[in-house]
């Protein structure tokens, strides 16, 4: 600052000291309490959002598919076509959380009103699965959370050719690719090859529809497999073309088997994307599972606050259904050790993390936080969770 001598200077102060004097005198005495910053944050990041079911209609022969829009109307929040919305359905009286991969594309969800789409098949001894095939309504009313995950195409970090391996319900995220690259607003090429039985395709028409221009849709025949049943290397050979990034999305088991196979045929790791359907059908296949505990039930003691509720656990389920079948609520998001939403402390006994599915940073595996949803009990156990 420039002095331009004693009194000026003073004379310069007791100047702006009186017009800030003005400034409070005439200020309103209610506390302006807007915050635009946090306005803008909480319409792209709603903590909670609050859904309608407005559509219910068939996805295939065992599938559905549910369209969701905002209760009261209006835009969705923006996402990446591949993430996942995760839903908090209530079960006879019990929460339980689920995430699935949004089939709608976000163009979609940005119109006036907006919606997303979710695909849910029907599984063997699937709760929340058979809920939303048999029970949901039209009108009914849920929460949710969206959209996460980093399963979608960046284009810093993966090539703009892109071959999606989906199996099964795992189609559901390249739908949502295949959508909004055909509507211009994705720019990247598309080949999905589709790993289904001929009888169960998952929304054929609507794939179908979008195979062409920059989209290709390729149904794997038997004769594309292998011994074990895995889409074959040669099969993927003949569909990489220079720079490619893979996507796979399928169950846990399957995903490791292509990844396996992409790395056999050359591809780095850096253009390998997988996402996993759903927790491990038996985890007693997964590396270094003591597969002889796999049929033990043990003891769990569950610590929230001042409660404490000693429930069984299967040595062949996570610790999050384990809680989930008693009642207890532990928060989830993507129930594929991935995300840290359902971070838990262990006080005390052993478990087995699965290697594929730990996302656990170093410093939670020295001290024994672990992931519930990718964690499974080797031993009565005590967990700390946190009060919901
Ligand atoms: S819910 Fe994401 S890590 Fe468990």
């Amino acid at each position: 600052m420039k002095i331009k001598g004693l009194l000026q200077d003073i004379g310069g102060a007791s100047r702006v000291t009186k017009a800030r004097l003005g400034a409070m005198r005439s200020a309103s005495l209610v506390a302006d309490t807007f915050d635009p910053i946090g306005a803008v944050a909480e319409e792209w990041h709603p903590s909670v959002l609050r859904l309608v079911v407005t559509e219910i209609r068939s996805a295939g022969p065992t599938a559905k598919t549910v369209r969701l829009q905002k209760a009261g109307g209006g835009k969705l929040p923006p996402f990446y076509a591949g993430q996942f919305i995760s839903l908090a359905f209530v079960l006879d009286g019990h929460v339980l959380c689920r995430p699935y991969s949004i089939c709608s594309a976000p163009f979609e969800a940005r119109r006036e009103p907006g919606y997303v789409e979710i695909t849910v098949r029907r599984k063997a001894d699937g709760l929340v699965s058979d809920y939303v095939n048999d029970r949901l309504q039209v009108g009914d009313r849920l929460q949710g959370s969206m959209g996460h995950g980093q399963f979608f195409y960046e284009p810093l970090r993966d090539a703009k050719r892109i071959v999606g391996l989906a199996v099964g319900v795992g189609v559901t995220p390249f739908l949502s690719m295949a959508k909004e690259i055909r509507n211009g607003t994705l720019d990247a090429d598309l080949t999905i090859l589709y790993d289904a039985s001929t009888e169960d395709i998952i929304r054929k028409d609507e794939l179908d529809a979008l195979a062409c221009g920059r989209v290709r849709v390729v149904y794997v025949r038997p004769e594309d497999r292998d011994a074990d049943g895995r889409l074959s290397a040669d099969c993927i050979r003949q569909f990489s073309e220079g720079d490619t990034s893979y996507f796979l999305c399928g169950p846990q088991e399957t995903v490791q088997g292509l990844r396996e196979e992409l790395k056999a045929c050359g591809v780095p790791a850096r253009r390998i994307r997988a996402e996993v359907t759903g927790q491990p059908t038996d985890i007693a296949q997964a590396a270094g599972y003591p597969a002889e505990q796999k049929n033990e039930t043990y003891q769990l003691t569950v610590v929230r606050g001042v409660h404490r509720d000693v429930i069984p656990a299967k040595a062949s389920e996570s610790l999050v259904v384990a809680c989930e079948r008693a009642g207890i609520l532990l928060l989830t998001d993507c129930r594929s050790g991935a995300c840290g939403f359902c971070r838990t402390k262990v006080l005390q006994g052993k478990y087995y993390v699965c290697p594929e599915n730990d996302g656990r940073r170093a410093a939670d595996r020295e001290f024994d936080y672990v992931h519930a949803c990718a964690t499974y009990p080797l031993s009565d156990m005590t967990i700390k969770i946190p009060i919901v």
